[in-house]
């Protein structure tokens, strides 16, 4: 099987969520190994915040930003497009964009339940439902989900974020064997944390007790995004000892 390869200084990347936590600590590392990084969500200042100091970082301009709200399939799908007109193909797709609204199972509402399932859930299937065929197009393309450590237990105070980051599991299962059936070059990496410290993320910052600090999930990201085309890899569970 020769499938085809692409450095990461060629690719674009896009991140959902990127200009706060986990997904700005993403984009940097991405646009610190080359690539062009998109970095969407609503709030504009923040996205524009970040791209600034990341592009202020990387010593050039590889972060650009773009304001949406990924409940709305109109506006995912015309953030994928996006991407490619302006940048010429989508080669990462990061679903991180999420939220949890603690609210116990005797305590839920239905506000509570669709912004968590619509946020979490149902936005990424657009994004993959918008993104999936542009890669098999091209003939490469990755797919990093950011579910949690609440996809594969329970807990109490917050069921509707559980549901929504199991949901996005076995979503990812399904696009799995799609790709397996149709032979498309593209991979699906769930990343399943516990606590991330997105407060102190300095890099000498030590991370909160029970908190991995947030360096470590750009370092995992570098790392499935490095393994070769072939290899098959899941689920990454990370937390802290
Ligand atoms: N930190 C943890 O301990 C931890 C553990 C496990 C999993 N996670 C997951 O990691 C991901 C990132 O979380 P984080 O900890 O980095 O928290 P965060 O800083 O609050 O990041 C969440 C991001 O989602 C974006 N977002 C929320 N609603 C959105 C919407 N309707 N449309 C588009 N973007 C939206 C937010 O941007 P706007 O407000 O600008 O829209 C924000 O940038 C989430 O999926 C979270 O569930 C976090």
């Amino acid at each position: 099987m020769d499938l085809k390869t692409k450095p990461l200084d060629e690719q674009v990347a896009l991140v959902t969520g990127g200009g706060t936590g986990i997904g700005r600590a993403f984009a940097g590392a991405l646009a610190d190994a080359g690539a062009r990084v998109v970095i969407a969500s609503r709030d504009e200042s923040k996205l524009r915040s970040a791209a600034d100091e990341l592009n202020a970082a990387a010593g050039a301009e590889r972060v650009h930003t773009y304001a949406f709200d990924v409940r709305v399939r109109e506006q995912c799908e015309a953030l994928v497009r996006h991407c490619v007109e302006q940048f010429g193909s989508l080669d990462v797709l990061i679903n991180n964009s999420g939220l949890a609204v603690p609210e116990t199972v005797e305590e839920i509402t239905e506000e509570g339940w669709e912004t968590v399932l619509q946020t979490n859930l149902k936005g990424a299937m657009w994004l993959v439902r918008a993104a999936l065929p542009l890669m098999a197009a091209h003939g490469f393309g990755d797919i990093v989900n950011v579910s949690s450590q609440a996809g594969k237990h329970g807990y109490a105070d917050v069921p509707s974020y559980c549901a929504s980051k199991w949901g996005l599991l076995g979503f990812a299962e399904a696009v799995r064997d799609h790709v397996r059936k149709t032979g498309a070059n593209v991979r699906v990496f769930n990343l399943c944390p516990g606590l991330v410290d997105v407060e102190h993320t300095a890099p000498d910052a030590p991370p909160r007790p029970g908190f991995v600090h947030v360096s470590n999930m750009a370092k995992t990201l570098r790392y499935v995004l490095s393994l070769d085309r072939e290899v098959v890899l899941e689920d990454i569970n990370i937390y802290a000892r």
